[in-house]
C-alpha cells in the first residue's frame, strides 16, 4: 500500500479506511443507485425552520462567527448545518459530492428562502474554493483515506477557524451488529474521535473540544424504510438472498418507537466540536 500520510497516526488511519473500503468492495452487490447516500439523504436536512434541532450544534457554531463573516461547509450533506448557519453569516458555501444530498440541500434552502448559499458539486480533495472565515466539516473525515492532506486543506481554506464535528464512535457503528449477522464477518470499524485527536496532535494542530448535547438519530419511518436503508449500508441488493436474511434479522432487531422504528441497540451520540484557529 502506498503511504499518502506521513505521521504514524495518519498511516494507521489510512490502513483502517483502506481495509474498510476493501471489505465493502468484497461484499458489494448490484445496487439500485450508485449514490450511496440516496436512500438516507432525506435524513440530513435541518429540522423544520425555527426548530432548534436535536442538539446544540448550531448554537455552538454560531459562537465562531459574526453576521458579516463567511462559512464553508465541507461535506454539507442535505444542509443540516449549512442552511441554519446562513442566517448567521454573510454567505455559506457548501461542498458536497453526492447528487442525492445536493438535491436535498438545494430543495430545503429554497423552501427556507435562503439566498446567501452556494453549492460546489465536488469532493473536498478536488474542490477549488477561496478561503472562508469559518470552515465546518461535520461527520465526513471517517471515510477519508488521504486524511492529512484533507485536514491541511481545511486549515488552508480558513481565515479564522476550523470546526470539525465528530461522534465518539462512527455513526456507522449502529449497523455493525447487522453486518456480522448478514455477511458472517466482523465489520472493520472506521477511525473516529481518538484517532482524530492523535492525528491532530501529531500534525502539530492545537485544538480544543466543545462537548455537544446528546443526540439520537432519527428513527426509520417504516419497516420498509429500515430495510431499504440497511440494504444500502450493508451493500446488499434488494432481490438477493442476503436481503432476505437481513429482513429476518431486522424482524427481531427493530423496536417500535415514537415516529417509527429503531435498531434495539441504538445508543445516543455525544458529538463534539474539535476546533482550532489558523
Ligand atoms: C454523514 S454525512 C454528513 C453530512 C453533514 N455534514 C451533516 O453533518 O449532516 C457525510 C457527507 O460527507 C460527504 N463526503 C464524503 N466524502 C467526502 C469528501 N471526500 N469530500 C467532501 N464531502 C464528502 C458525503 O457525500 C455526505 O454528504
Amino acid at each position: 500500500m502506498t503511504e499518502i500520510n506521513r505521521t504514524q497516526s495518519g498511516i494507521a488511519w489510512q490502513k483502517i479506511v483502506v481495509a474498510e473500503h476493501a471489505q465493502s468492495d468484497s461484499v458489494r452487490e448490484e445496487m439500485a443507485s450508485d449514490d450511496f447516500w440516496r436512500p438516507v439523504a432525506h435524513k440530513f436536512v435541518p429540522p423544520k425552520k425555527g426548530d432548534s434541532g436535536p442538539d446544540d450544534t448550531i448554537q455552538k457554531l454560531v459562537e465562531f462567527i459574526t453576521k458579516g463573516e463567511t462559512v464553508l461547509d465541507v461535506g454539507a450533506g442535505g444542509g443540516r448545518i449549512a442552511i441554519p448557519l446562513a442566517e448567521y453569516s454573510s454567505h455559506v458555501t457548501a461542498v458536497e459530492p453526492s447528487e442525492a444530498m445536493r438535491e436535498q440541500l438545494v430543495g430545503t434552502a429554497e423552501a427556507w428562502g435562503v439566498r446567501n448559499l452556494s453549492v460546489i458539486a465536488s469532493t473536498w480533495e478536488d474542490a477549488e474554493v477561496e478561503p472562508h472565515d469559518l470552515v465546518v466539516c461535520a461527520h465526513v473525515v471517517y471515510t477519508v483515506t488521504a486524511i492529512e492532506g484533507f485536514i491541511r486543506k481545511l486549515s488552508q481554506s480558513a481565515r479564522k477557524s476550523v470546526a470539525l464535528i465528530s461522534f465518539g464512535r462512527p455513526a456507522t457503528a449502529t449497523y455493525l451488529p447487522l453486518w456480522s449477522r448478514v455477511h458472517g464477518e466482523e465489520r472493520v470499524e472506521l477511525p473516529t474521535l481518538p484517532q482524530i485527536e492523535s492525528l491532530l496532535s501529531e500534525m502539530g494542530i492545537e485544538y480544543k473540544e466543545t462537548l455537544l448535547e446528546e443526540w439520537i438519530s432519527r428513527p426509520f419511518k417504516t419497516r420498509e424504510d429500515a430495510l431499504t436503508e440497511c440494504q444500502a449500508r450493508l451493500f446488499v441488493s434488494a432481490e438477493s438472498e442476503k436481503s432476505k436474511l437481513l429482513n429476518d434479522v431486522l424482524g427481531e432487531s427493530l423496536l417500535e418507537v415514537e415516529g417509527g422504528f429503531r435498531l434495539k441497540w441504538t445508543e445516543p451520540h455525544r458529538p463534539r466540536i474539535i476546533s482550532w484557529d489558523v
